[in-house]
């Protein structure tokens, strides 16, 4: 069963054709076409923390190509109240043809992963946020083509998005400066496993020196909204502003896969910036996990 727990589980070949497809499919929809892509399947939407664009583009995704989606969360269903996560798994995915789970530890993940009988797909654990990546590679190739040989730049905390990014870095082929602070800095098991890919340092501005891409995220991801007050004050130099970007390279590009805290981890001003693309950024969700979507439904059907 292929499922989609980190970007490590497609090939680089796949991966790029799953973005070409994925800016095929966004040009149909421009044009009103809506391909039933997923005809009668139906998705389970497991949901342990909040949502917007996730939930937005996985349950669209669904409709739009003739299937439907289930939103389940913990305050309503059992997976709240302690069956075990290899039982929710084996019934689940019994039933439906696809699943997305967003959770805490990605071992959860892996765990109800290996007791699937559908592809799984992570919409997030506290270690990767792979489904981001898709989106953000395909919006990179719609304005600038290749990011292959590129330089890109996290700037800020050595995170989920981060891990992602290192992951990308390996399979897309480009370079990743991370600027955090002392003690933010990314798991150093995914670090060493990339080291010819990936770059520390502790001030941005040394970071995007030459950088096509800077990239940011909240300085307190979901489940660590007590340390909110200590962080502000370790990352208080970790702000990306124009002037930041000024000091990257010419065509750079600025994402962030929101929310976004302006005045935080972003100046109040940059989304206005020309360079910022994180609305496209946030749409080419939907078109992105369409296309992810399709991939692992197909695969899954070939195994049958
Ligand atoms: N970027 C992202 O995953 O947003 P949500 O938390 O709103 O799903
Ligand atoms: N790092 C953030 C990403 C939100 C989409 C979090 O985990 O909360």
């Amino acid at each position: 069963m292929r499922h989609f727990l980190t970007l490590l589980d497609l090939t680089p070949t796949e991966l790029h054709h799953l973005i070409n497809r994925a800016i095929e499919l966004k040009q149909l929809l421009v044009k009103g076409d809506r391909p039933p892509l997923f005809q009668h399947q139906v998705m389970g939407m497991v949901f342990e923390k909040s949502s917007t664009r996730t939930r937005v583009s996985f349950e669209t995704a669904m409709a739009q190509g003739g299937g439907h989606a289930i939103f389940l969360s913990p305050r309503d269903t059992q997976f709240g109240r302690g069956e075990p996560l290899e039982d929710s798994a084996r019934v689940v995915s019994s039933m439906v043809d696809i699943i997305m789970i967003r959770t805490f530890g990605h071992e959860k993940l892996v765990e109800f992963a290996r007791a699937s009988q559908v592809p799984v797909i992570n919409a997030l654990t506290d270690e990767y946020h792979p489904c981001q990546l898709l989106a953000d590679m395909q919006t990179y190739v719609e304005h600038r083509g290749s990011i292959k040989g590129k330089t890109v730049t996290w700037v800020g905390d050595g995170n989920n998005m981060c891990h992602s990014y290192i992951n990308a870095a390996r399979q897309f082929d480009f370079h990743l400066n991370v600027a955090c602070p002392k003690g933010y800095e990314p798991d150093a098991a995914i670090v060493e496993a990339n080291k010819d890919r990936v770059s520390i340092f502790y001030t941005c501005e040394e970071a995007v020196q030459n950088s096509n891409l800077v990239v940011t995220d909240v300085w307190a991801s979901m489940g660590q909204e007590e340390e909110q007050k200590a962080r502000e004050v370790a990352f208080k130099d970790f702000q990306v502003s124009r002037a930041l970007l000024d000091q990257a390279a010419d065509d750079v590009l600025f994402m962030h896969c929101l929310p976004a805290h302006r005045g935080e981890e972003i100046s109040e001003d940059l989304l206005e910036d020309p360079r910022s693309v994180v609305w496209a950024e946030a749409e080419n969700r939907l078109h992105a996990q369409k296309a992810l979507i399709e991939l692992l439904l197909r695969e899954s059907k070939s195994n049958r």
